[in-house]
């Protein structure tokens, strides 16, 4: 999502509400141009990832569904979900995922994070893509992806928003205008051991101010 730009006189607290939530033409605009900004760091984050090619997997606030499709080709006989709990989210990742949808290998749902409509230790991956600094509950939604993961499951945030990154000027200003939880490393490790996760993994493209943390559920 990174850099904000408005035009002059456009108010950056509609467009960040539209990245938290996408909703209506101006949604469906940002969901598409999202497709398009957060594919490279999508693909940098997933390389870390060993992917089998069974794997059920999840991709949590999904937004227009381009992550969904990058799982579902790296587990080329799995099955790939998304949820995201903006109406207009799911309506383009249903669009962009129909020939997937259509073959029965991808399902994409509109739901929270917070409750997820799945039972416990459905999926061997869930995935989070500039997604969980805007979710309302972030301890809540990080329990609930562990609750669905099998033992032996990982989870992996992958984000560009993030305090000692890159863009970290900008995360005050995101912060003072939004409910955007902004973190950093350590922080981000502490919210994977408490909600149960070990063996966890940070790396930092300190150059594009990406990061990949990912932790495992113990078997
Ligand atoms: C910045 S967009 C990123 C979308 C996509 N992952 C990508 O990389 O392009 C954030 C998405 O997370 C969704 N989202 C935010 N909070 C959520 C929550 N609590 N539960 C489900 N989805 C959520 C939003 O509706 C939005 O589609």
């Amino acid at each position: 999502m990174p850099i904000i730009v408005t035009r002059r006189g456009a108010q950056p607290k509609k467009v960040l509400s539209q990245c938290q939530r996408p909703s209506g033409w101006r949604g469906r605009f940002t969901l598409w141009s999202m497709n398009r900004r957060h594919s490279k760091l999508t693909d940098w984050g997933l390389e870390h990832l060993s992917i089998g090619s069974d794997d059920t997997i999840l991709d949590a606030g999904c937004g227009g569904g381009r992550t969904v499709a990058k799982l579902a080709d790296l587990a080329s006989s799995g099955h790939v979900y998304g949820i995201d709990y903006s109406a207009a989210s799911v309506a383009t990742a249903r669009k962009v995922n129909r020939q997937l949808i259509d073959a029965g290998r991808v399902k994409i749902q509109e739901a929270s994070v917070s409750e997820l409509p799945f039972a416990d230790g459905t999926f061997d991956l869930v995935t989070a893509v500039e997604t969980h600094f805007w979710w309302q509950d972030l301890s809540g939604g990080m329990r609930e992806v562990f609750r669905v993961l099998k033992p032996g499951g990982r989870m992996a945030v992958i984000a560009e928003f993030y305090n000692g990154g890159r863009h970290a000027k900008y995360a005050d200003r995101l912060a003072r205008w939004t409910s955007m939880a902004v973190l950093d490393i350590d922080q981000h490790r502490a919210m994977f051991a408490d909600a149960g996760f070990t063996g966890i993994e940070v790396d930092e493209d300190a150059g594009r101010g990406w990061i990949f943390v990912a932790g495992t559920k113990p078997r």
